[in-house]
Parts: structure tokens; sequence; C-alpha cells
């Protein structure tokens, strides 16, 4: 959940891990700190709050310094304080840890310690790692060998850098579970949580493998003592992960949604099909998927595993692939499917979605399907993901790295990418001819213009959003797709607003939420024009009748709709399935400017984290 950053080399160490963190900071965090070496001694610098508190408390000779760790962490045993916070060191002072995960069997390691003698100063899982590391190391003589020892002994999850006085210019780094990347730069190297730290540095990565302890130093890493060389280039620029002007990162990610499904369809579509190509259909670009087509004609059933905004991307994926392929698909939080005993058998096709590819849940759901012989195809944003190497196969959304916690292109990325999937699905099964195929395709195609048509109604939306912004609960509905939709933009402006929100099925608020109802209550409706319209119309009535105020998201050329609402924002309606990503804009600008007109730490919400790597 949190961050690690590890340098060494020949450059101010300190400086650039702290810079590290600041690019880490979107990932959560409650407190942060540095270890470092200075004249042969460990000195360590925490501070809760920001990673500015953490700057401002740096003694000017940390500058020196050419090796060390740093941490953001979002605490998980004991509360955010200086005294929690990382690095953690063992009694004599001789070694720093950072960690990111939970240590499981902590409290029986801990009274082994503090039996042995250890003397512990924290109420962290993470202490009994740095005195652990000591006490083996006593034994051992050699860094990366007591790391992979004190890893044998622990239970749980983590990612580890390690600082010591013993071996000064370098460091270990391990990980179960947690990601960690090493960057190899000339004559400097780099750990870190994800790639955003190391991209200034260089572009050249190896990504670390369970249970793998990396032994780092300036000129290199090595692995049980044999050297490692990147396996991975980063594609994206450190610019890309800047806020190039916007006052957000979410600001600056819901205007780039134009251009980053441009980018999807151009890497996902090879050829859109043409009536006069040999049968027409069109071809697409999904080999990292790596199930044959014959997997897919055979498939009896899919199971899409998520989490949070990503599960709401699959609840629009069941219409998409249930429509266009014809396949029944369900809808699971992996939280649940992996310890429900699911029954799934190898003609499952699995779908992991998520943004990040580290989420705990929806990683251990589709490890589950795996063990059960499903294929397991993960749909996702962030290259080298721990999801991208476990799963069978992958199709990349390609929207670009998404700083802001809330998430936004990389919602809309999840359907349009799902959508290339079930029109896949729907040729390689027969369900689609060739014109049918093409007309989807064509809608995709046709999307980036109408989010472009959607923003430039941002004005509009923000005057909305302030009018509604004191709202102490909100209220959001929708039928079909506008369900998932609903859920989605109520989740939004929670995350980021802190106002309380509801994403209800329309057809459900006579069954109990209309109770809830009264002049104060903001109503927004997903009301775009379709085979429910005139039901959605009717929740509208109901709402009005009882004094909620209502707020639609309508078609352009729905004539009556303001005369029956408060409030209307209208998005270009082509009457099909991708309406659903065009909705999606006004409600990422609702929840964007309400939050900033109340004040709120909008790319960095209280309480969240970017990639929830634990349970
Ligand atoms: C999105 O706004 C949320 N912060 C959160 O619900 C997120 O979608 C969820 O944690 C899943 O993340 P993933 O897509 O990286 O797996
Ligand atoms: N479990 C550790 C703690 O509470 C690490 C949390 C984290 O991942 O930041 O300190």
């Amino acid at each position: 959940m949190c961050g690690i950053v590890g340098y060494t080399g020949k450059g101010p160490a300190v400086e650039l891990v702290v810079r590290g963190l600041e690019k880490l900071e979107y990932r959560g965090y409650d407190s942060a700190g540095v270890a470092f070496l200075l004249g042969g001694k460990l000195r360590v610098v925490r501070a809760v709050g920001r990673v500015e508190d953490l700057r401002r408390k740096l003694p000017p000779e940390a500058a020196a310094a050419t090796s060390a760790i740093g941490h953001t962490r979002w605490a998980t045993h004991g509360r955010p304080s200086e005294l929690n916070a990382h690095p953690h060191s063992d009694g004599a002072g001789n070694f720093a840890v950072v960690h990111n995960g939970i240590i499981e069997n902590y409290a029986r390691l801990r009274e082994d310690l503090q039996r042995q003698g250890c003397v512990f100063t924290s109420e962290t899982d993470t202490e009994v790692a740095a005195h652990l590391i000591s006490r083996l190391h006593e034994a051992c003589g050699d860094l990366p060998r007591a790391v992979e020892r004190a890893i044998g002994m622990i239970e749980g999850t983590f990612a580890f850098a390690v600082l010591s006085t013993h071996y000064p210019g370098r460091l270990a780094a391990t990980r179960r579970g947690s990601p960690l990347v090493a960057g190899f730069g000339q004559g400097e190297m780099l750990v870190a949580s994800d790639a955003l730290p190391i991209l200034p540095t260089t572009h050249d990565v190896y990504y670390l493998k369970d249970d793998q302890v990396l032994d780092v130093e300036p000129g290199g890493a090595r692995l049980k003592g044999e050297a490692v060389a990147p396996s991975d280039h980063i594609h994206w620029s450190a610019e890309e992960a800047e806020r190039g002007g916007y006052e957000h990162f979410m600001l600056k990610e819901i205007h780039e949604q134009p251009a980053a499904l441009r980018k999807l369809a151009s890497k996902l579509i090879e050829d859109p099909g043409a009536p006069g190509d040999p049968g027409g259909f069109p071809r697409f670009r999904l080999d990292e998927m790596r199930v044959t087509a014959e997997d897919l004609r055979k498939a009896t059933r899919v199971v899409v595993v998520a989490q949070g905004t990503s599960y709401h991307a699959g609840l629009i994926a069941r219409n998409m692939i249930e429509r266009t392929a014809r396949l029944p698909v369900q809808v699971e939080y992996g939280s649940d499917f992996r310890y429900r005993d699911p029954i799934v058998d190898p003609g499952v096709l699995v779908l992991g979605i998520s943004q990040s590819g580290e989420t705990a849940d929806t990683l251990g759901a589709v490890r589950l399907a795996k063990e059960r012989g499903c294929r397991t195809v993960s749909v996702l944003n962030v290259q080298g993901s721990t999801m991208a190497r476990e799963s069978d196969g992958c199709v990349p959304m390609h929207v670009g790295p998404e700083i802001g916690v809330a998430s936004t292109k990389a919602f809309t990325g999840q359907i349009a990418a799902l959508y290339v999937l079930a029109i896949h699905l729907g040729v390689v099964r027969g369900v689609l001819t060739a014109p049918e195929a093409r007309r989807r395709v064509d809608d995709l195609l046709q999307v980036p213009q109408r989010i472009d048509e959607a923003l430039a109604q941002a004005a509009h939306v923000r005057e909305i959003a302030l009018k509604y912004k004191d709202a102490e609960h909100a209220l959001y509905l929708g039928r079909g797709t506008g369900f998932p939709l609903a859920l989605e933009g109520a989740l939004k402006l929670k995350e980021v607003s802190y106002i309380h929100a509801e994403g209800i099925d329309a057809a459900e608020m006579k069954h109990g939420p209309i109770a809830l109802i009264d002049e104060k209550m903001p109503v927004f409706v997903l009301a775009l024009q379709g085979r429910r319209y005139e039901k959605i119309v009717s929740n509208i009535q109901e709402v009005k009748a009882r004094g909620g105020r209502v707020i639609a998201i309508a078609s352009h050329d729905d004539r009556e709709i303001a005369a029956r609402v408060d409030d209307v924002i209208r998005v270009h309606d082509d009457r099909g399935i991708m309406n659903s990503i065009v909705c999606s804009i006004p409600l990422q600008l609702i929840a964007y400017h309400i939050a900033v007109g109340l004040g709120r730490d909008v790319d960095k919400p209280r309480n969240l984290a970017k990639s929830v790597t634990v349970e």
C-alpha cells in the first residue's frame, strides 16, 4: 500500500530517495521516513504527515550520503506516529528496514526475539524484521543470506529494503506479494514499489519475483551471487507521470481520456475491417492474451474478479459480453470469490480486472482460478505488475500512468478494453457477423470524440457540482448499465469529497431507499434514452414527488427531461453501450468539483491507498 524507495550510487542519495517518495505519494500514506549512512553510522529521520514534513526535518549533512532507503507508511499495525514510522532498526543500529505489507506471524517472532533480549521501540509488525535480520546476520555474516533466512521465517506479505552499516553502498531488497522493482542506472541503482521513482534515472528495470533477495550495489545487482540484467524497458515517460499544468492529477487524468482511449484503440485494434476485406471482420491485437481461439470457443462461462472501480467496469463488461458473445458472465469481488470455494472448472475463462495489477484480493482470486485449471486473463494498466506476470495472459489498457487515487481514465480504459475483448469473443464464437462487429468497433472509435464533447461542458458541470457541494448525502440512480455507473459515480463522490453517497439500481428504490428522499437529498440519475427510459422517468417523478432534487445525465436530444428535473447535464447519446464511457465524464467531474469546492485533498484522499496490496 505504501511506498519504498532505495538508492545507492554517486548521487545525493537522501534527496533522490525523498524525491522518489514524492512520486509514490499518490499511493496513500500517513507518515514517512528515511535511513542513510554517514561516517559509518546509520541515521534515521521520520515524520508523521507528508513527505514535505520529512524533508523539513532532514539535517544538512544528509546531503553527503550516497546510499539511503525511504518509506511512506500506510499503517496496519500501530497507529500513525513517528515511533511507528519506518525505517525500523535493530537495537544496535546496524540494520535499517523499510517494509510494505503485513507480517502475519509477527507476534510469535516478537516474543522469541524479546526472549533473546531484543528491545522493541514501536508497535509495528515491521520491527521484528530488523531484529531478525540482525540476529541472523550475527550467525551467517552475509546480508543477502541473513535476509533470505529471515523471510524464510516470516509469514505474510512484504517488500523489504535493507541498509546496513556493515555493507556501505549496498542494499538488500526482497518481496513476497507486495511489488518491488529495481532500476539500473549508470553507476547507480534504485529499488522502488513502482517504476515512477525510477523513471527520471532509467527505464531499464527488473521486477523482483516472490522470495528473490536482490543484492544491490551501484554497479548492478545480484541474485544468489549471479549478476542480474534488466528484464523490462518501461515505455512511460517521466513527463507522462507529471501533472502538466493541471491543478490535480485527477483533473489531468479526466482530461486525458480522449487521448488515452485513442491510444488504447490504436494499440488493440489492428484493423477496424472494411466491407471489401476478406470476410470484412475487424482484427485485434490481443496476442498478449495468450488464449487460443479454440479455448475461447469452448469457454462455457466468464467469471470476472475485481474490486472497487474495476468491479464496476466488470459489471458493465457483463452486459457487453453477454450481448455480444452470448456467453454467461458472473461478476465477483475477488475478496469473496477466493474464500468461497467457488464452482469453476477448466471451461471457465476468468477475467481479472485491475488498474494496478497489484490488488491483493483480485490477485488472490486469479491465483485460485489458475489452481482450479481455469484460463486466466487480466485486463490491466501497469506493465510488469504481479497480475500481468501471474495470469496466463493479459489485455493491457495503454492509458498511461494513473496517479490520482480515484480511478478515472483507468475506468473508461477498462470499459473500452473489455469491449474489444467482447467483440473479439463475439467474432471468434461466431455470434457477430462482420458488419455487426465493424459497427461495434466504429462505436468504440467514436468515443474519444464524444468524450471531448462531454468535456466541453466542464464549466456547466462545475456550476452544478458547486450547487450541491454542501449536501451531506447523495444518491445515484441507474438501470441496466446505468446501475454500475451509479455505483461508480457514488464511489467517486465518496472517495474524493467524503460525502456519503450510494449507487442504487433505480428499480430498487421502491424496495426501501426511497425512504431516504427529502428536500435535502440530491439524486443524480443516469437517464439516457433506451429501453428503460420510461421507467427511469417514473423513478424521477417518484423522487420529485417526495421533494428530492434531481440532476439528470440525459441524452443530447431529450426535449422533455428539463421540465421534469432540477438540473440537466447532456451527453451525446449514440444509443449504444459506449454511452457508459461518455456518461462517466460528468460523474467524474461532479465528484472532482465538489471535492475541490470543499477543499479536499483530491489526489490523495484521506485513508485511501492507490494500490491495495493487503487484504
Ligand atoms: C478507485 O477509485 C478506487 N481507489 C479503488 O476502488 C480501486 O478501483 C480498487 O482498489 C481496485 O484497484 P485496481 O484496479 O488497481 O485493482
Ligand atoms: N505493516 C507495516 C506497518 O504497519 C507496514 C505498512 C505499510 O505497508 O506501509 O508499519
